[in-house]
């Protein structure tokens, strides 16, 4: 048993403290947009924000977001209102399947938090999201007029 904050919702989650917060997020809370792609903490497509900080959620135990703010993808928009980095990625259509634009937006939300006009090499740095789908330019694009926003 665990309790959690998720999207600003306190709840209880019964799963055994060292879970993986991915799989609660998922499994017992029913928020679905996260998604497990690696679960070695290499793709990012599991990336939620822990404090406002970006994390791959397969690799963090529920233990560890304990007393936290948990945002994913679901609570990114508060109030339903896009945020700038979800309108950027609509109007430079970013996504291809989808899979992994969840924690990629996540990322890339965090990014612009800590860096408000990042450079190229900022991007490099900072989104090591992995894309099957090849969005990395424009994902780049959307993320410069996000920053311009
Ligand atoms: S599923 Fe977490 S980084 Fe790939
Ligand atoms: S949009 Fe398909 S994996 Fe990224």
């Amino acid at each position: 048993m665990a309790r959690l904050t998720i999207n600003g919702k306190s709840m209880e989650v019964t799963v055994d403290p060292s879970t993986p917060l991915l799989w609660a997020i998922r499994e017992q809370v029913g928020l679905t947009g996260t998604k497990y792609g690696c679960g070695v903490a290499q793709c990012g497509s599991c990336t939620i924000h822990l404090d406002g900080v970006a994390v791959r959620s397969c690799v963090v135990p529920v233990a560890a977001a304990e007393g936290k703010q948990v945002t994913t993808i679901e609570g990114l928009a508060a109030n339903g209102v896009l945020t700038k980095v979800q309108k950027a990625w609509l109007d430079y259509e970013v996504p291809q399947c989808g899979y992994c634009q969840a924690g990629m937006m996540m990322a890339v939300a965090a990014l612009l938090k800590d860096k408000p006009k990042p450079t190229d090499a900022d991007i490099d740095a900072g989104i090591t999201n992995i894309c099957r789908c090849g969005t990395f330019q424009q994902a780049r694009e959307a993320i410069h007029a996000a920053a311009k926003a």
